[in-house]
């Protein structure tokens, strides 16, 4: 239930504007109350009076209405919400988020809110898919707005494809858990390893692997999000800091080690990253020249950050989480681990070529206890990192 729960709802000029009437009916049946802010082309789809029967509440549009920022100043719109819900979210929309414009009643808001702020993304799969719209939700990702979908299938332009609007029910269902999940980790500290480590050969030349941190980074951000003290501890990745964690940056496999033994005690410890297995065993301060054969590499192993967590006696988090990440035969490879690392779970992604995890903004992953396989369906990492960290929360929370 939303009971008193007061969502200030952004409608935008998308077609899928006409579900936002069922989805006021639902929140409002579920107790919540209900402000909405329409933007101009908004009010080509719904109209406002609709808008207002059905919220039971003025319908706020104009930035420069004397007589809304009298009766209600948009400063306060958002002050007065316990979360913001942009819905649909066209990309023209979450283009101006992403830029911080504000140059309407919606976008001000969004701009004045520090609450909560959720997205439910609805366009042409093209819009989607373009880059400049791939760029603007990393950075609404990385400022922690929490994207509802979008989902696949055919569109109201005769296309099919990712870019149709998630359900009012799955939206209602998101925003009741988003409140389930507030401070279920607060006065917990979580660990969190992402990215890859660079092995230096010499001065200029490195070893590395393609991991690019997402993942971890969206673990981060998601643990953060529920109230846990997060430390990120992460090797050289293109991602920026999720809000609310201490992020601590290394190269080196070693200096992973160091940096999460230092950021001990933990109640939780993930270890997303992909730690290299070995480093060249001297590193010289002087780059290799190309004279004669090619250089023999001798490489020597890192240490497992993992394993040492896992039984560092009493120093050990309550829950030791790894990441296994495997090519064919997934499940059966990555099993092992869990007792050969001595962790509590693995969470077992398929990194074949063609998969796209590496890199990408999805994954498919295998959740593996002692007792159990849990194999979830293709999702973004950062539903991957939300349904992970409420487990983390029922165990340890
Ligand atoms: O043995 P493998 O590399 O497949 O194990 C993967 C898991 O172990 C990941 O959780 C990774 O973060 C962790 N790991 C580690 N230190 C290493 C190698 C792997 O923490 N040197």
């Amino acid at each position: 239930m939303l009971d008193g729960r007061r969502i200030l709802l952004i409608i935008s000029g998308g077609i899928a504007a006409y579900k936002c009437l069922d989805l006021i009916r639902q929140l409002r049946t579920h107790g919540a109350a209900v402000r909405c802010i329409l933007t101009r082309s908004a009010t080509e789809f719904v109209t406002p009076l609709s808008v207002a029967a059905l919220s039971g509440d003025k319908v706020y549009g104009d930035l420069f209405s004397l007589t809304d920022e009298h009766d209600m100043g948009h400063i306060q719109l958002s002050r007065d919400a316990d979360l913001l819900v942009v819905v649909p979210a066209t990309a023209n929309i979450l283009a101006r988020m992403a830029q911080g414009i504000a140059d309407d009643l919606a976008t001000t808001a969004l701009l004045a809110t520090d609450k909560p702020v959720m997205v439910a993304p609805s366009m042409n799969v093209r819009m989607w898919e373009h880059e400049a719209t791939r760029a603007n939700m990393a950075v609404l990702r990385s400022r922690n707005v929490t994207v509802l979908g979008p989902d696949s299938g055919d569109m109201a332009c005769g296309e099919y494809g990712e870019g149709r609007m998630v359900e009012p029910a799955d939206i209602v269902a998101a925003i009741e858990r988003s409140f389930a999940d507030q401070g279920r980790l607060a006065g917990q500290r979580a660990l969190v390893t992402s990215g890859p480590t660079h092995e230096p050969i010499d001065p200029v030349r490195y070893i590395a692997n393609r991991s690019s941190g997402k993942q971890g980074h969206a673990i981060a951000a998601a643990l953060a999000r529920m109230g846990a003290e997060t430390i990120l501890i992460t090797g050289p990745t293109q991602e920026t800091d999720p809000p609310g964690v201490a992020v601590i940056r290394v190269e080196t496999a070693q200096q992973m080690l160091e940096a999460c033994q230092t950021a001990l005690p933990a109640d939780v410890a993930v270890c997303a990253a992909a730690v290299s297995d070995w480093r060249p065993e001297s590193a010289g301060g002087q780059k290799i020249k190309k004279n004669g054969a090619p250089p023999k590499l001798s490489l020597t192993e890192n240490p497992d950050i993992l394993k040492t967590l896992a039984t560092a006696g009493n120093g050990r988090p309550r829950l030791v989480i790894g990441f296994a990440a495997e090519t064919g035969d997934v499940i059966a490879k990555a099993k092992p681990k869990l007792l050969a690392k001595g962790c509590d779970w693995i969470v077992a992604n398929d990194v074949a070529p063609g998969t796209q995890t590496f890199g990408g903004s999805d994954n498919s992953v295998h959740l593996i206890t002692a007792d159990r396989v849990e194999s979830w369906p293709r999702m973004s990492k950062q539903a991957v990192a939300d349904q992970l960290a409420s487990l983390i929360a029922d165990a340890i929370g």
